[in-house]
């Protein structure tokens, strides 16, 4: 695989956690033993609307990137056929593509990287090849795996196989028996694609799956969909998708520092683990919940991609819209609005605001900054520009909770939700955390926003190291340059790859690119300096080293990078300008 796509989150090891849940694993060794819980959910809701025949698979622009393959060998048994459609209905309210697909390779083959502050895990290929994927797995092994989060094999010889909680089989687990076989019969109906699985990165002793028992037993009870009494069929439905599919808490339910969610505080918004994602209060709560939001503007959010009052989704839950509940059916999406509608009210966690006479200047300098950089696009009154650029002024979105995501947002720009318009640039490798924090408080504070201005330079630097790209170099789509006086020489070959934070202005890479100059070898490695974008390093050309120090940027359109330019003298009136052209492809 020379095209790869890695995102490398940070470590943060917080080792003592992983340390308890291992002697607490000791302790509890004798549990091992057991076999899992097998206590099967009441009944679920099995009367799908009309399923998957509506199902689109065609990708919207802007999405992951993978396509939604549609049942395979629907021919046969009538039965059969009737379960793989369910199971696809399923599969796309599962959400399960586009954790277990990476971009530019078949849906479901895995080998997507899922951040932990312990290291990082990658998805596993669950396509049915026999080699790489879950071909050779019984009915009872799949429901292992989604109702108690346990793989076939052992951990420690005696330990079964538990599985890092990122699956979110905490959710799964309320599915009907049932539904978890239509979703392997839909599984099972795909091409097997023979794609290895990549080794997870988790740091000792997380790395040990023995470990996760501790976890297991202290946070994992599971149980089928609490019903209410007194739910239509509607708003049952809609706990269903809610609860046991969409798996909407992993992201939107705060998390304590074990990483399990709280479950008293289910909805009222959460920090996605390792990423710069805040994920808002959906409760009813009138201030910063959904409690001001109609149905319909919910609806429109959820399906339909926003409205100009409360925005286009962004971020992690513009997958979650991309590739599921835009896909399904619209009454299915409107049973999810009737089960929100019951969620208890409940308030966020507002962040204090730390040195007012800072946070004043701040906000002239960000009107100035917005003027400059932003106006051309969401106009001076921030109102944006009807279906095309979203309105900034009066946007929940943005001044609910805290700023993370308004920065975030600036950090790495996103795709345009529909075909023709224009991307949201990337910001993060032209302006400083300052300047970030004075746009972020000043469009929190203007408009009719009534958002704490509580962004400092401080908040940007947290949110910056969290994604690095990692750059395969060796495919045909790079080319470079050398100069020499007037001549210059061409390379279509170089090979090498690249490490880069995306979202840095300062240079964070290490790159050891090699070609050839005519016959006469070239070798360039080097490690950037932490300030001033340069790369410093060794040039060894035809033989003779050199110590060098090249400039390095980094040139983006929209939030994909596009080309990196390392250019400098290399000795003797040479001057190297490689500009590396990037495919997508190459990342
Ligand atoms: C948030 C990302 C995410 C989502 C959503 C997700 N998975 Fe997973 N899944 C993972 C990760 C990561 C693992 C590996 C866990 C581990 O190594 O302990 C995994 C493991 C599995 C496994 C075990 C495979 C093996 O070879 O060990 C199966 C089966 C599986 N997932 C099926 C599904 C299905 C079906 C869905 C949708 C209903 C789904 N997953 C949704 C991330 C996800
Ligand atoms: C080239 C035009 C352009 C510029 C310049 C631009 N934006 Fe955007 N922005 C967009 C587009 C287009 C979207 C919507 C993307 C989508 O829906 O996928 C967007 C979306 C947003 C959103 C999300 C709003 C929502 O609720 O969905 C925010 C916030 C935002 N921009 C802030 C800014 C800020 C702050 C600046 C200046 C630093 C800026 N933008 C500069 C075009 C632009
Ligand atoms: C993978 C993480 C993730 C999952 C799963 C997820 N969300 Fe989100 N959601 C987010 C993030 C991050 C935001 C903030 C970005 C935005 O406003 O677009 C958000 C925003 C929202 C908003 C807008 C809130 C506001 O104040 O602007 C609604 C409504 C919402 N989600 C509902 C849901 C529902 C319902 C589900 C389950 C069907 C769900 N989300 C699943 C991450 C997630």
């Amino acid at each position: 695989m020379s095209n790869q796509y890695t995102r490398h989150r940070g470590l943060r090891p917080i080792v003592a956690i992983g340390a308890v849940s291992a002697v607490l694993a000791i302790i509890t060794i004798a549990w091992a033993a057991q076999p899992a819980a097998q206590n099967p959910p009441a009944a679920g809701v099995t009367t799908w609307s009309a399923a998957a025949t509506h199902i689109a698979t065609h990708p919207k622009p802007g999405m992951s990137g993978t396509d939604l393959p549609a049942p395979g060998a629907l021919s046969g048994n009538q039965q059969h056929a009737a379960l793989i459609r369910k199971g696809y209905f399923l599969t796309v309210a599962g959400d399960c593509m586009p954790c277990h697909s990476v971009a530019g390779e078949p849906a479901y083959a895995g080998g997507r990287a899922v951040g932990t502050p312990f290291g990082t895990v990658f998805s596993p290929n669950i396509t049915p090849s026999k080699r790489d994927g879950i071909g050779r797995w019984t009915d009872q092994q799949f429901w292992n795996a989604m109702h108690n989060g346990i793989d076939p094999g052992r951990s420690l010889l005696v330990f079964p196989k538990y599985q890092y909680p990122v699956m979110p089989y905490t959710a799964y687990s309320k599915l009907t028996r049932a539904d978890v076989m239509a979703i392997k019969a839909y599984l099972d109906s795909l091409a097997p694609v023979q794609i290895k699985n990549r080794p997870n990165t988790m740091v000792f002793p997380t790395d040990l799956r023995a470990g996760l028992l501790a976890w297991r037993l202290l946070f994992f009870h599971p149980h089928p969909v609490k019903y209410q009494p007194g739910w239509s069929k509607d708003t049952r439905h809609g706990a269903y998708l809610v609860q046991a599919l969409e798996h909407c808490d992993a992201c939107h339910t705060p998390r304590n520092i074990a990483m399990a969610s709280i479950a008293t505080r289910t909805l009222a918004g959460g920090h996605i683990t390792a990423q710069s994602w805040y994920a808002p209060n959906i409760t009813n709560a009138k201030s910063d919940g959904l409690g001001g939001w109609s149905n319909h503007a919910i609806l429109t959010y959820l399906r339909d991609g926003g409205d100009m009052t409360h925005g286009a989704p962004f971020g992690k839950m513009k997958t979650v819209v991309d590739d599921s509940l835009s896909r399904l059916p619209k009454q299915d999406v409107s049973d999810i609005v009737d089960y929100l509608r019951t969620v208890k009210p409940q308030p966020s966690h507002a962040p204090a605001i730390d040195n007012t006479a800072l946070v004043t200047t701040s906000i002239a300098a960000g009107k100035t900054l917005y003027h400059d950089e932003c106006a051309r696009c969401h106009q001076n009154n921030g109102e944006g520009v009807n279906n095309n650029i979203p309105n900034l002024a009066h946007n929940q979105a943005l001044w609910n909770g805290n700023p993370d995501n308004l920065i975030a947002m600036m950090l790495g720009g996103f795709e345009p939700w529909h075909h023709n318009q224009s991307a949201m640039p990337r910001f993060g490798a032209i302006l400083s955390d300052q300047q970030i924090a004075a746009i972020t408080n000043y469009v929190r504070t203007s408009w009719g926003n009534h958002g704490k201005p509580d962004a400092t330079a401080g908040t940007v630097a947290r949110l910056r190291p969290l994604e690095t790209i990692e750059i395969d170099l060796n495919t045909g789509s790079t080319q470079a340059t050398l100069q020499h006086g007037k001549a210059t020489r061409r390379f279509t070959d170089i090979t090498g790859r690249a490490w880069f934070n995306g979202n840095r202005t300062d240079c964070r890479m290490t790159a050891s690119l090699a070609t050839e100059y005519g016959k006469r070898p070239v070798q360039i490695a080097g490690a950037c300096a932490d300030h001033g974008n340069q790369l410093i390093g060794l040039a060894t050309i035809n033989g003779k080293t050199k110590r060098i120090a090249l400039r390095l940027q980094q040139n983006y359109t929209a939030n994909h990078i596009t080309s990196l330019r390392l250019y400098g003298p290399v000795g003797k009136g040479r001057t190297l300008d490689a500009q590396i052209a990037l495919t997508t492809v190459n990342y």
